[in-house]
């Protein structure tokens, strides 16, 4: 009888593509060494943001209901989201695109909702109300304590109209524009710390060359100025991620762009390559992997980090000084969209797989903070990678957002180098470190450990060169594809973790797929 009921459950989770092992491997020996002598260059908490694009439901219903709304709202923002959002300590948020932002006329979503412009989302499908405007973000931003990333339309927006947003939003002076915003209900500018000048100006932006993009961008950032004593920094539309032509298009904005403050970049992380913001491209599903997909994705996360090597090299050559910061500022896994869903929402499950996606990219980003300088993950609701998901009063915190829970001791934490020596994981034609780790000092001092096992089957016994006691949390689950539905909100969430002492050494026994942050003291 038990024979017949293992062959059941290995055919079942055969049939379902996620072939679970009848007995949990023995667990296989992993050393780590974290040397506290070598500290890096601080983790910028930006490299925490998010990005929220006027795209599928991720501004409506994902933020903004509206004051009328039943949803409980502050002011016509979600109050689950609201929460949620400060209970990560977002540092700072991108909007309204992405590809939207380069059709996006800023001037639809300002005044009083009821008379705003509704028009087609020319690039996502279905109609923009505009009830989410300037004032809308900016206040939100305010009331999340995220620094504002404003992205600039250079696509079909002259450099005249950019700047009159920007005095719009940020100028105390007494002009036409400042006093319509105190009319639609603002007296004090807003502090905008950031601003995009153009998005992807390789494709949906304009599909520019690399020596026209810098002269745009050069143009447009000219015109373009933070009122007297607010430091603005310009984020200049970069390359497109790895692909063939990456680093000459970085080398050429690099010679060619003035007071180059910060370059963005976009990587995301997909099964298959198709170019980015293709719609309908076949991307791999979001549930019903098999352990060559759960693999396929951790080392295509794993790219990140010979892309970053790869801009920094040609970066350090053209600014030694490191002058200029990368800003990889849409970044996340891409699937199909659920189904049922249309192609342009964006909309996918997140599962532990994704999870481990996030904690491999955030400690890559670690271990690049002379360059990355923020980072912002597609997209904060409903979109892609989100942290959350939600369909009118439902709600859900996906394993995305539990990680940033975990990872929020790294903000603004100062990086050790770590090594790590163990075996590695293979599936198909995909291989990578069985165990990954990250190690900081955190503002408060303490010493916090990040230990992510890639493997989806075999614990790892860690041995670490360090001491002391270590209490945390760990993320993790019997299966890959563990993730919250709104009829299980809290299947999956982090669970009370701690190392142990061995011979005087601090050991973790990390079970099979699980992502740990512990503190050590
Ligand atoms: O995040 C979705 C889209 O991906 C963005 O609009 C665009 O910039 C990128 O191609």
């Amino acid at each position: 009888m038990k024979a017949l009921k293992i062959v059941l459950a290995a055919s079942l989770a055969l049939a379902f593509g996620h072939a679970a092992p009848a007995q949990t491997p023995p667990p296989s020996e992993v050393s780590v060494t974290v040397d506290t002598t070598k500290a890096g260059p601080v983790i910028d908490r930006h490299i925490y943001g998010q990005f929220a694009e006027h795209l599928g439901r991720g501004i409506y219903d994902g933020v903004w209901v509206g004051e009328h709304s039943r949803i409980p709202n502050i002011h016509g923002y979600r109050k689950d989201v609201v929460e949620a959002l400060k209970a990560i300590k977002v540092p700072v948020v991108r909007w309204p695109g992405g590809c939207f932002a380069d059709a996006y006329d800023w001037r639809d979503g300002v005044g009083p909702r009821a008379k705003r412009p509704v028009r087609a989302n020319l690039r996502w499908g279905g109609l923009e109300p505009n009830s989410f405007g300037t004032h809308e973000f900016l206040n939100f931003t305010e009331l999340i304590g995220a620094d504002a990333f404003v992205s600039g339309n250079v696509g079909s927006m002259t450099p005249l109209d950019m700047a009159n947003w920007m005095e719009y939003m940020t100028s105390s002076e007494n002009t036409t524009l400042t006093k319509e915003r105190r009319r639609n209900g603002r007296d004090k500018p807003w502090q905008v710390k950031y601003l995009g000048i153009g998005n992807e100006l390789w494709g949906c932006g304009g599909v520019m060359n690399a020596q026209y993009a810098a002269d745009v961008s050069n143009r447009y950032a000219i015109f373009v100025r933070a009122p007297p004593g607010q430091s603005l920094i310009k984020v200049i539309s970069g390359p497109k991620g790895l692909d063939a032509d990456v680093y000459d298009y970085t080398d050429t904005l690099m010679k060619n762009v003035q007071d180059l403050q910060m370059l963005s970049v976009h990587q995301y992380t997909l099964r298959y390559p198709h170019p980015l913001g293709a719609i309908g491209k076949p991307r791999g599903p979001a549930l019903g992997f098999n352990e060559t997909d759960w693999a396929a994705m951790l080392a295509k996360a794993e790219t990140m980090d010979t892309l970053l090597t790869g801009l920094t090299v040609v970066m350090d050559k053209d600014d030694p000084a490191k002058h200029t910061a990368i800003a990889l500022d849409e970044w996340g896994a891409w699937y199909d969209p659920t189904p049922g869903f249309p192609p342009g929402s964006a909309t996918q499950q997140n599962t532990l797989r994704d999870a481990e996606v996030a904690a491999l990219t955030l400690n890559i980003f670690h271990r690049h903070t002379d360059r990355l300088k923020m980072a912002n993950i597609a997209q904060m609701v409903n979109v892609l990678q989100a942290m959350i998901l939600t369909d009118h009063e439902k709600f859900l915190r996906t394993p995305t957002y539990w990680i940033y829970s975990m990872y929020v001791p790294f903000q603004d934490a100062t990086p050790y180098a770590a090594s790590v020596s163990g075996p590695t994981v293979t599936r198909g034609e995909f291989s990578l470190a069985q165990v990954d780790v990250s190690a900081a000092r955190g503002v408060d001092g303490k010493l916090y450990l990040s230990l992510v096992n890639t493997d989806p089957d075999r614990p790892a016994h860690v041995t670490t060169n360090l001491s002391g006691a270590a209490t945390g949390q760990i993320l993790t689950a019997p299966t890959m594809e563990a993730h919250n539905t709104f009829e299980a909100p809290n299947a999956l969430h982090p669970a009370a973790y701690a190392g142990r002492s061995e011979g005087g050494r601090l050991v973790f026994d990390l079970p099979a797929k699980a992502v740990a942050v512990v503190r050590i003291q």
